[in-house]
């Protein structure tokens, strides 16, 4: 490919893995996002590009040169038409050759997802495409579970005895990469990536417990219970009703089926959530101010 990938989303968990994916494989990229001033302290040397999914006037600059596009939807953007939709449009313009939307897994059968409209919007712009479909990220406890682990030594979350396959975030960044090194391999494809095993959230509490040197409990939430515990902590309430969904989901196996596909892409199994959480160990640990108290029910 002549002309850098463009990677939105470069400074959140995947975007950021991505972007380091592609720079450790010697692949030219420019690095997009509404924070010019992080992307350039984040990725010192790589050329960052102003990007404003909700502004299209900073779409052409971004695109212009770029050969390919890593696509990305923040959490926090629901209208995808004209956002990301409207990027993939101009993309086409700019003859970007090839897009990889990271969606997430089972976007496909579930239209009340924004990224099933991106996926559909995306096959029908006729654009070369790949589609990644990941599962639970690892790196949601060092992020939506922090607060509850480091400070209440406990996972709280609705989720019942439900089991999750939880991929690493860097293992997606690692699968983008050897996508677009070769994309016409992967044209029209779509992956479902997790991780190489499925636990229980007792079984990651124990993990914790045994990683962090003290105890970590997990309990299981009612409905109610999570969302008033997910509004104390001033989670937005439309961001608490689809975090409450989503675990609740859990209950019922839909994020525990292992598969093959990671493994097969990068010719090595996927990173552990006892690789992540032996590499991160400080992110739960306690180091300024009082110790945290125990929260009792
Ligand atoms: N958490 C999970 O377990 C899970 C599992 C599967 C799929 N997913 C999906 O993965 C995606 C979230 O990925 P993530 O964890 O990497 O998100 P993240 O860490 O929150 O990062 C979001 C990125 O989007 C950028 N952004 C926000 N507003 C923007 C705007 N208006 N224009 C351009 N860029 C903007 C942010 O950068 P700036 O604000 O600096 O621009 C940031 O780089 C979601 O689509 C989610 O549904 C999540």
């Amino acid at each position: 490919m002549t002309g850098p990938v463009l990677v939105t989303g470069a400074t959140g968990n995947v975007g950021g893995a991505v972007a380091r994916s592609l720079r450790a494989a010697g692949v030219a990229l420019r690095v997009a996002g509404t924070d010019v001033r992080e992307l350039r302290e984040r990725f010192p040397g790589v050329p960052a590009a102003h990007l404003d999914f909700g502004d299209a006037r900073t779409f052409d600059a971004a695109l212009d040169g770029v050969a390919a596009l890593f696509l990305l939807r923040p959490p926090q953007i629901a209208r995808v038409g004209p956002t990301l939709n409207a990027l993939v449009d101009r993309a086409a313009r700019h003859d970007v050759r090839h897009v990889v939307f990271a969606s997430v897994t089972g976007a496909e059968r579930n239209p009340v997802v924004p990224h099933h409209r991106v996926e559909r919007h995306l096959r029908a712009s006729g654009l070369p495409s790949t589609v990644l479909r990941p599962g639970f990220f690892a790196q949601n406890l060092a992020d939506a579970y922090r607060r509850d682990i480091r400070e209440d030594h406990r996972i709280y979350l609705p989720a019942g005895s439900g089991r999750v396959a939880f991929v690493d975030t860097r293992d997606v960044g690692d699968v983008a990469a050897a996508v677009l090194a070769d994309p016409a391999a992967h044209r029209g494809a779509a992956y479902t990536l997790t991780g190489p095993q499925a636990l229980d959230f007792a079984e990651v509490a124990a993990l914790l417990t045994e990683t962090l040197g003290r105890p970590i409990r997990y309990q299981a939430a009612t409905v109610g219970g999570y969302l008033r515990h997910l509004r104390r902590r001033r989670v937005p309430a439309t961001q608490a009703v689809v975090q409450t969904v989503l675990h609740t989901g859990l209950r019922r196996g839909q994020a525990e089926q292992v598969d093959p596909a990671l493994s097969l892409l990068l010719g090595r199994p996927g990173r552990t959530l006892r690789d992540y959480v032996t590499e991160h160990v400080d992110r739960w640990r306690w180091t300024d101010g009082p110790p945290p108290q125990k929260v009792e029910g």
